[in-house]
C-alpha cells in the first residue's frame, strides 16, 4: 500500500490533517519533525542552535529514507523536506505527494505566536516568511502528484484528500 506523503509551507496544515486522515483510515501517522527530534534528542530550535540547519537537513534526509521505505503510512514532512530533490525523489518511489496549498496570508495568521520554528524566528518574520514562500511555492508544486486546497478546517481537508486519491475508509 503507498504511502500518503503531506506536503507544504509551515502552518499549512500537515500534521493535523495528517493525524486527521490516519483516524479517518486506520492508517499510522508519522511525522517527520518528531522523529528528527526522537533521533536528535533535543527540539528542533535546539538543533538549530546547538548544532546547525545543516545537521538538521542531514537528520530530515535519513528521517525521510527510513519512513519511505514502509507502506501505508500518512507521513507529514517537514516545511523543507520536499524542497531537497532527494527527499522528494526517495518519496515518490512509495507514495503519492499532497501538496497542501494554503496562502500565505492565512499562514502568517495562524503562525502569529508560533515559536517553534527557527526560521521565522527573527525580527523581519513576515518578511522572511514571504520570501521563502514565495521560493518554494514552484518547487512544493512541481514535486507533487496531487494538489489540494488547504484553507479550510482539517476534517474538510481530510475528508476532500480521501475522495481525491480513492482512499478507502
Ligand atoms: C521547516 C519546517 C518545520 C521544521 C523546521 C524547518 C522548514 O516543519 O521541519 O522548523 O524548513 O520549512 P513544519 O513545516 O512542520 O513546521
Amino acid at each position: 500500500m503507498r504511502n500518503i506523503v503531506l506536503s507544504g509551507f509551515m502552518g499549512s496544515g500537515k500534521t493535523t490533517v495528517g493525524r486527521r486522515l490516519a483516524d479517518l483510515t486506520g492508517r499510522r501517522f508519522v511525522d517527520t519533525d518528531l522523529l528528527i527530534i526522537k533521533k536528535a534528542g533535543m527540539s528542533i530550535p535546539e538543533i538549530f542552535n546547538a548544532r546547525s540547519e545543516r545537521y538538521f537537513r542531514e537528520l530530515e534526509r535519513e528521517v525521510c529514507a527510513e519512513t519511505a521505505a514502509q507502506q501505508g503510512l500518512i507521513i507529514a514532512a517537514g516545511g523543507g523536506a520536499l524542497t531537497f530533490a532527494e527527499n522528494a525523489d526517495v518519496f515518490k518511489k512509495s507514495g503519492d505527494i499532497v501538496f497542501l496549498d494554503v496562502p500565505l496570508e492565512v499562514i502568517l495568521g495562524r503562525l502569529k505566536n508560533d515559536t517553534s520554528r527557527p526560521l521565522l524566528a527573527r525580527p523581519d518574520r513576515e518578511n522572511a516568511a514571504r520570501e521563502l514562500y514565495e521560493k518554494r511555492l514552484p518547487v512544493y508544486r512541481s514535486s507533487a502528484a496531487y494538489i489540494v486546497d488547504a484553507s479550510a478546517d482539517a476534517h474538510t481537508v481530510a475528508q476532500n484528500i480521501i475522495k481525491l486519491l480513492h482512499i478507502k475508509t
